[in-house]
This record gives C-alpha cells, structure tokens and sequence, in this order.
C-alpha cells in the first residue's frame, strides 16, 4: 500500500529521549515513574504502529508479552487498522458467535454477533427457538431516510426565514444531489427540507432539516456533506450565522421494526408470559427499568452491528433518544397477550446502518458477517437486527421472570473465573463445573479448587 509516511525506523529509534526521563535504559515490563513520564508527544500520529507501540510499552512498561499480544492484530491487517484509526498501535479483539434458530420473514439465518459479555448468543438461541416453529420474526422498515441539521442562529425574522429556505426547495435539492451523484444513481438523494424555528436558552434557532434516502449506506458522509455544502447559503437566505451542520442520530425516518409470537407451551405456562408482561410493564413505566431494559436490547442489537462492522454508538445514540421520544424514557419493545393467549412481543428502533462505506466494507471479518446473514441491502440488515433486539429482550426477561439470570451467566462466567484463577486444558471445565455446583463463582474459591485437583493429580 502508497503511504506518505517518513521511511521506518526501528521501532525504539528516536523514542529514547523524547522522554523528560534520560537515564539508564530501562528493564523491559516496568513503567517510567510518573515524574518521568509525559503525555505530550508530539508528531505521535506520524509514526507508525510499531514506533508507537514501543513508545507506549516504555511509557507504561508492558513488557514483550503484553505488547505482542497488542501487536497481534489477527484477521485485521495492521496496515489497514492504521488507516482505519488514528494512533494505532494494535487491535482489540473481540469473540464473535454464531446465534442458531433465526427466521426473519420465513427466512432461515445465522446471525454473527461480536460481544464480550457471556449468555448474549445464547439468548438469542433460546428466544428464537421458542418462536422458530410459531414462525419466527417478521419485519418491516419505515424507509431509510437519514436527517441532518443545519443551526442558524441570529435570524432577525425566524419565521419568515424559515418560509424563506421553504421556498427554495429545489435550489436545496440541486446542491445536495450535486454532491453525492453515486448515492443517486443507486436511488438515493435528497428527499425533503423540513425547517424548525426553536427556542433556545440563546434566543430563536433556526434548524434546518435535510431529508436524504442514503439507501445502502450508513449516511453520515453523504448527509454531512450536504449539510455542509448547503451551509452557505442558509446564513445568505437567513441572513444569520450558521454553526452546526451535521447528521442527527435520532434516525426517526429509517424505524426497524420487528415481530414474534411465542406460544404459551413453548414459554412455560401463563406464569411466565404474564411475568415477562409485566416486566415489560415495569421498564414501560419506570426509566431506572427501561435504562437495563433497554441496555439488554442492544447487548444484541449492538453485537450484530458491530459484527457488520458498523457504527455501534450511532445505533445506541438513536435507540435511547427514541425511547424517550415522548418526553420520558421508556421500553422500546412491547409485550402483550394475544386473543389465543399466546405471548406477542413487538419492537421498533431506529436503524441507522449500511452496507457500504467505512469499516463495514473494509473490515474482512465484517464482510464474512455479512455474507453469513446474507443480507442485499441495509434495510433488510436493520430488520434483521430489529429482530435480534427483540429475540434478546425476550430471553433476558423470561430469565428475570422466572430463574434470574445468574444461573445462566454463571456457566460461562464460572470458566472466566477458573481461567483467572490460572486453570488451562480441561482443567477449566472442570474447575467452573465444581464453582457452578458449589454456587460460588470466585477466584479464590477457584484457586483452592485448583490446588486440590493439581495436588490429587501429582
Ligand atoms: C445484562 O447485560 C442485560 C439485562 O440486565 C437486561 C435486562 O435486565 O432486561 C439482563
């Protein structure tokens, strides 16, 4: 790959001295005394990942092990890494599991889900399976219109500015096709104008907003492009002075939806489908509820976008703002009864993500995610995910409802224990299969349990 960059060095070539520290070198694995050590380094971004990675272990003292590990960037080239993000000097990598038994609009999927946190993929397992034979998930999307903002402050004539950007609606229309001509040629485009005069602490603002099908595409980069070539002739029509001009994440035009029904047999009884209703009663009612309500949902909402190598915090962003929509804060899945008995879950979100462009088209891994769901467009992958939402919450609070969660965390929790506690091979399974029995998952219980089993061995 062309790069800009000066030619290499070794990676702790000029790195000795930029430090305030000038003494001895250094033993590898311990850290520069705080008084030593500076923050400020400059023209760090200009090296490259290997230079940094050896400024970074001498500042912290990480020692050979440590920053191998950092360096090993597995299924991501460390080139592209570097390209992807600013000051690389490694990667994170994160598990990636398969959840089995979805069907999405009678279609049959396997669904990557990148997460740290155990009994997620799991969960999405069980609630589909319990809904598999019912039908599974259906789906629908509201369309895939992004929005983004234009901030005018200092209008003298608010309203009759805002009638103003109204009436050049396709003015409006031909600078924001003009600046993405691939986003029309796939269908995409301007849409809309919509103007809102808002009070603010700081007097009237003048908020323009752009309504652009991205298609395909995430969006950001087509909207903000937008809204900034437009920028200019706002302050002129307006005469005010525009500031922000950006997308906004409250993605209320581009809404997943998703719906299952799990018949009673399926669930276990009437006692658990009212517990799980009034569990959704409880978050719908409470915002210290819907906040771990919620934060569940996209426990598999967020593993599927990051699988597909899309922007997580965005989906968050707008998950949480549209929960609060109506001025609190409040569940975005409903649970209710069905005429038959039967349990009906439903959710809708919004769903800002793409199948092209940044991470998604660059990342290897997300690119086989994407092909193992096997998705064409970004709306078919945003009601996909809408459905995982909803497989997830519907897991986490038949749990809640009935045994907690703790039973089921504690199987794979109980491994993360043992393997701290310095258990490796079989003796993993072995150790967290004794600390599950015993009902106490800690280190030092798991330690002791690793000394009698190695002292019984010898
Ligand atoms: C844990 O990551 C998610 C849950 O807390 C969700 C919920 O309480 O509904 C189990």
């Amino acid at each position: 790959m062309p790069t800009d960059r000066p030619p290499q060095r070794t990676p702790l070539q000029g790195v000795r001295g930029r430090f305030h520290g000038r003494g001895p070198a250094r033993q590898q694995g311990s850290a520069m005394s705080q008084s030593h050590r500076s923050s400020r380094i400059s023209g760090f971004h200009k090296k490259s990942p290997a230079e940094r990675l050896a400024i970074v272990s001498e500042f912290a003292g990480l020692g050979g092990a440590a920053a191998a590990k950092l360096s090993d960037t597995g299924n991501l080239d460390l080139d592209l890494a570097d390209r992807l993000v600013e000051n690389v000097v490694g990667s994170m990598n994160i598990p990636l599991g398969i959840a089995t038994n979805m069907k999405v609009d009678g279609e049959e999927l396997l669904i990557p889900m990148a997460t740290e946190e155990s009994s997620v993929v799991a969960a999405v397992c069980n609630a589909a399976r319990q809904c598999y034979d019912a039908g599974g998930f259906t789906s629908s999307m509201s369309g895939t219109l992004m929005i983004a903002q234009i901030q005018a402050i200092g209008v003298a004539d608010p309203h009759a500015a805002r009638l103003r950007i109204l009436g050049r609606r396709d003015e409006i229309k031909a600078v924001c096709d003009g600046c993405d001509p691939i986003l029309l040629k796939f269908g995409g485009g301007f849409r809309d104008v919509e103007v809102r005069v808002l009070d603010s602490q700081g007097g009237p603002m003048l908020i323009t907003h752009l309504i652009v099908d991205t298609r395909d595409a995430m969006g950001a980069n087509a909207v903000n492009s937008m809204a900034e070539k437009l920028a200019p002739h706002i302050a002129e029509w307006t005469g005010g002075r525009v500031y922000l001009r950006i997308l906004s994440n409250l993605a209320d035009r581009r809404l997943a939806r998703a719906h299952a029904v799990w018949p009673l047999d399926q669930i276990g009884g009437e006692a658990v489908r009212d517990g799980i209703v009034s569990a959704y009663h409880f978050a719908d009612a409470d915002p210290y509820r819907a906040a771990t309500h919620n934060k569940g949902i996209m426990n598999g909402v967020s593993a599927v976008v990051l699988a597909t190598g899309n922007d997580t915090r965005a989906v968050e962003a707008g998950a949480h703002a549209y929960a609060a929509r109506d001025g609190r804060y409040r569940s975005l899945t409903r649970f209710e009864v069905t005429a038959s008995g039967d349990l009906s879950g439903s959710i809708e979100l919004p769903m800002a993500v793409g199948l092209i462009g940044g991470a998604t088209k660059a990342h290897p891994t997300a690119q086989a995610c994407l092909k193992i769901l096997g998705v064409a467009s970004a709306e078919r992958l945003a009601r996909v995910i809408a459905a995982v939402g909803l497989a997830q919450n519907f897991s986490a609070l038949k749990a809640l409802a009935t045994t907690g969660i703790q039973k089921g965390h504690m199987a794979l929790h109980a491994q993360n224990i043992a393997m701290m506690a310095g258990a490796v091979g079989g003796e993993i399974d072995r150790v967290a299969r004794i600390l599950v029995e015993r009902g106490t998952v800690r280190q030092d219980v798991a330690q002791a349990i690793l000394e009698d089993m190695r002292a019984a061995a010898r």
